[in-house]
């Protein structure tokens, strides 16, 4: 396995005579980022995993500083994956200033997780599409955890005429249902089990669902997290059922792919987590 910046992943790239799978991290690596790494090497002849904290979709309160860098443990986890290349550029490397010329998330970049943290996915977008053009490749492997930014991503392989096969895999969930997750290393153990309240709620809208209605489905999710915000163990950011597509709300009558949004704090951490939902309008 080789690490490096810019210049080796540039000379790396070009002896490559098969195709390429990308699986863009921030570091501090668990089992979900596994199943991506273990995904990517199924799909291609190589793969390359970046570790970058990227400062541009950290708003100036948020915790870029103290965002976890556990780089040799990473590393091993990438070994262990059959990782062929690490991108570990350095800061300055990647913005030697900061930058005039970004990506714009648009409408749908400013909505739910957006709107929670304003210029987030602009940030995101931005260094995804930088990590498109280093590292060409033919496929990139993304978690459904973060389904906001994935629809996203989406969004910029097309509107941007990336020619990269994009693949989205399911949220990797802990043996208690709560989403794995860098940020669950900030969770006190109390905070651990009042978290537990969000996938109780996803749970609760995809029972209500199972009539094919969205009707009451997010009320279902929002009882639960009433209870547990009035408890005092998460407030309570959002709470969304939405077209999977457009990201827009669903109405009563509303058929197709659904997504049910919700974001918590608790104990000061953000935690973000969802559920695909299907309906048709006959229920
Ligand atoms: O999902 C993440 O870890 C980050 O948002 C990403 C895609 C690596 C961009 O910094």
């Amino acid at each position: 396995m080789e690490v490096g910046g810019i210049q080796a992943l540039r000379a790396w790239r070009k002896q490559q005579t098969g195709t390429v799978s990308l699986v863009p991290t921030m570091g501090a690596l668990h089992s979900g980022h596994q199943a991506l790494m273990d995904r990517a090497r199924a799909s291609r002849d190589a793969v390359v995993t970046s570790i970058f904290v990227n400062p541009l979709q950290f708003r100036t309160d948020e915790d870029f500083f103290q965002y976890p860098r556990p780089f040799q443990a990473d590393l091993d986890v990438c070994e262990a994956a059959g990782v062929d290349f690490v991108f570990a550029p350095a800061l300055g490397e990647m913005y030697p200033s900061a930058p005039e010329a970004t990506v714009s998330s648009g409408r749908m970049g400013a909505v739910y997780e957006g709107a929670a943290r304003p210029g987030h996915f602009d940030g995101v977008l931005t260094v995804v599409a930088k990590l498109f053009t280093l590292t060409k490749p033919d496929s990139a492997v993304f978690g459904l955890k973060d389904i906001q930014q994935f629809c996203l991503v989406k969004r910029l392989i097309v509107d941007l005429n990336f020619d990269i096969e994009l693949i989205g895999l399911p949220v990797v969930r802990d043996d208690d249902g709560l989403a794995m997750s860098s940020r669950n290393e900030y969770l006190a153990p109390a905070d651990r089990a009042a978290a537990l309240a969000i996938p109780r709620a996803l749970d609760a809208a995809a029972d209500a669902a199972s009539d094919g209605s969205p009707v009451g489905v997010e009320a279902a999710a929002e009882t639960v997290l009433q209870a547990a915000a009035e408890r005092g163990d998460l407030d309570l950011v959002y709470l969304a059922l939405v077209d999977a597509t457009t990201f827009r709300p669903c109405a009563q009558d509303f058929a197709g792919q659904a997504l049910l949004l919700v974001s918590a704090t608790v104990g000061g951490t953000h935690l973000i987590d969802n559920v695909a939902l299907e309906f048709h309008r006959s229920a």
